[in-house]
């Protein structure tokens, strides 16, 4: 969603800040702007549209020299997309700039309260009601300087935020602040970068540390302190960001989605790296270790999230029911915290998430937790604040995603779970041997992913073949059911085409009736328990006139006789076989959105992480 990018050192600012937004780009926006300090006044300039909009804006005025700024890249919540609505915001009195990712739900009532005070508005965004309330309490003649003035506003908000402010009466401060969405501060030799993500840091230092919920730290050329909002002193702990520079590079890909999938066998071989002890027949998972014992003694699993991570989870009950026989269900975070859940004793909860941010999902994490959980992650975003939230956890390690599709974070939560899965199994009913056989089929995934890529010519070519047609079903059932909603979830996130996926059972139940010439219906029809009833589907379809496009096993001569285009991949066990079923649809919907002309990494109205309701 939104991103923000701050700078205070010794060099000009603007470099950092545009650099910054652009690497914040795959987040998803709408707007964007910045503010730079310079001869002692405050320069904004805003932009809607993309950043490069705002660069044009920002050199047909000279461009600027400050070596103070902040900058934002804006996800429209509060009022339409408009330069007023963009950040940074001021305040009306003081020169004073601010840009904020999250939302305080209070704006209302400490709108009303600022227009008593005669303070006048310009957007409709409750990010300005933050910059006038801290302008409001600003006077640094009675000692209430920018720090001061930003703790005391946030001790009146509610929401969530992370923020960057500046103010022209304090032109060495920068204050940033936090509660709920992610803020980092990256520590160069004299100078600070700031993000929401460390995309926009790893090009200047990796030394770096993340900001707790209510921290505020003071920034000034020669130092920082952090405290709270109640100015209680905090140590921040500087860490070494792993972040690689060429992870987030496109390193010859045309986009971050298409590198993304292609990296899936190096990304699966480092999530799985460590984790899989064959001599002793079973899974290493350092994350969850200490909590063995209670494990052990779970009855119940509850795994929560959305998107795609939901998809991923949804394969996770199916994992969990079979290899460790415990009774499990997939629900989307949204439904789950405003239900009034029933968590038993023994229950554990799972939040998967790539970013580890989604507000859903971390709520329902927290509801759960509130009910008496054991709360576990599996999350991709090392420190994100599912991550922290949780009593124990598994990080994907399969390096940034940055496509706005997410590819690589899915077959990571399904490598995760497959392995959380045989290591309760193994607390229960699974033998060693049983263990090492799936351990030994887990460890070929890297190489027949890679195998599914080499495919990737022919996938296009089929790709082509239905690219005008605007309807699609994606068809699968048991463990691949999940995967056909993923397929559909693919194709329309990134081409626009209108994809459905359900079981291919429930086609009977009614979406049969969308069936007309030509329609393409894309089959999960691996060899499996269901194999002989996924056939029988392929021919309803087919004698509707549907056109079938199968993903099967390869050796699988039957098939052709039903379906008009096959794509393959090679034989698995069935519950690891959405790994490598979700890559052909991947490639499909990578060609697709490429064969419409529309821009694979920043689908319309998508956010990379959603961090509102
Ligand atoms: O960061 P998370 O995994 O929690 O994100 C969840 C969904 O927002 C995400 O998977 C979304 O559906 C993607 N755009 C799918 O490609």
């Amino acid at each position: 969603m939104c991103g923000i990018v701050a700078y205070i050192g010794a060099k000009p600012a603007q470099s950092y800040l545009i650099e910054g937004l652009k690497r914040l780009e795959y987040r998803g926006y709408d707007s964007a702007g910045l503010a730079v300090l310079e001869g002692g006044k405050l320069n904004v300039v805003k932009a809607v549209g993309r950043v490069a909009n705002l660069e044009d804006k920002i050199e047909d005025l000279g461009g600027f020299r400050g070596t103070i700024g902040i900058a934002h890249t804006r996800w429209a919540t509060h009022g339409g997309v408009t330069e007023f609505n963009a950040h940074p915001h001021t305040d009306d009195r003081n020169g004073i700039a601010i840009i904020h990712n999250g939302i305080i739900e209070n704006y209302a009532a400490l709108k009303t309260y600022l227009e008593e005070k005669g303070h006048k508005f310009q957007s409709q965004t409750d990010t300005e009601v933050l910059a006038m309330l801290i302008g409001e309490l600003y006077a640094p003649q009675e000692g209430v300087d920018l720090e001061a003035a930003v703790q005391a506003a946030l001790r009146e908000v509610t929401g969530a935020y992370a923020i960057a402010v500046i103010c022209e009466k304090e032109p060495d401060v920068l204050v940033v602040a936090r509660k709920g969405s992610p803020l980092m501060v990256g520590v160069g030799a004299g100078e600070y970068v700031v993000a929401s993500d460390a995309s926009a840091i790893v090009s200047h230092t990796t030394q770096a540390f993340v900001l707790d919920d209510y921290n505020v730290v003071k920034i000034t050329r020669s130092g920082f302190r952090t405290s709270t909002i109640h100015n209680v002193p905090v140590t921040s702990k500087i860490m070494q960001l792993e972040l690689e520079l060429q992870e987030i590079e496109l390193g010859g890909f045309s986009h971050f989605m298409q590198k993304e999938i292609f990296e899936q066998p190096k990304a699966i071989s480092n999530c799985i790296r460590g984790r899989l002890n064959m001599d002793e027949g079973r899974i290493h998972l350092g994350g969850v270790g200490n909590f063995s014992k209670e494990l052990s003694k779970i009855k119940n699993i509850v795994l929560t999230a959305q998107g795609t991570a939901l998809h991923a989870a949804m394969i996770g009950e199916y994992l969990f029911e079979d290899l460790a026989k415990v009774s499990s269900v997939a629900e989307y975070a949204s439904e789950f915290r405003y239900r009034n859940p029933i968590v038993e004793e023994n229950t554990l909860v799972i939040a998967v998430s790539q970013s580890g941010e989604t507000a859903d999902t971390l709520a329902a994490l927290q509801e759960a937790k509130e009910r008496g959980a054991l709360a576990m992650g599996v999350v991709n975003v090392v420190g994100s604040s599912i991550a922290r939230e949780t009593d124990a956890g598994v990080y994907l390690r399969v390096g940034p995603e940055i496509g706005v599709a997410s590819t690589k974070a899915f077959t990571g939560q399904v490598a995760v779970l497959s392995m959380l899965a045989m290591y309760m199994g193994r607390k229960r009913f699974m033998s060693a041997d049983q263990c090492r056989d799936l351990m030994k089929d887990m460890e070929r995934i890297p190489g027949l992913i890679e195998r599914i890529c080499e495919q990737d010519a022919r996938i296009k070519k089929v790709t082509e073949k239905y690219i005008h047609r605007e309807n699609w079903l994606f068809l699968g059932r048991g463990y691949n059911y999940p995967t056909a909603l993923e397929g559909a979830l693919k194709l329309k996130e990134i081409s626009y085409i209108h994809a459905e996926g359900m079981p291919a059972a429930e086609m009977k139940h009614g979406p049969i009736a969308l069936i007309n010439d030509g329609m393409p219906a894309v089959f999960i029809a691996n060899k499996g328990r269901q194999y002989e009833k996924v056939m029988s589907n392929i021919q309803e379809v087919r004698s509707r006139g549907g056109h079938v496009i199968a993903v099967a096993t390869e050796g699988d001569k039957d098939i052709t006789k039903y379906a008009e285009d096959v794509m393959y991949i090679p034989e698995i066990p069935e519950c690891l076989s959405p790994m490598l079923a979700v890559v052909p649809l991947q490639l499909m919907a990578y060609h697709a959105a490429v064969l419409r002309g529309h821009d694979v990494d920043k689908p319309r109205n998508l956010a990379k992480s959603v961090t509102v309701e």
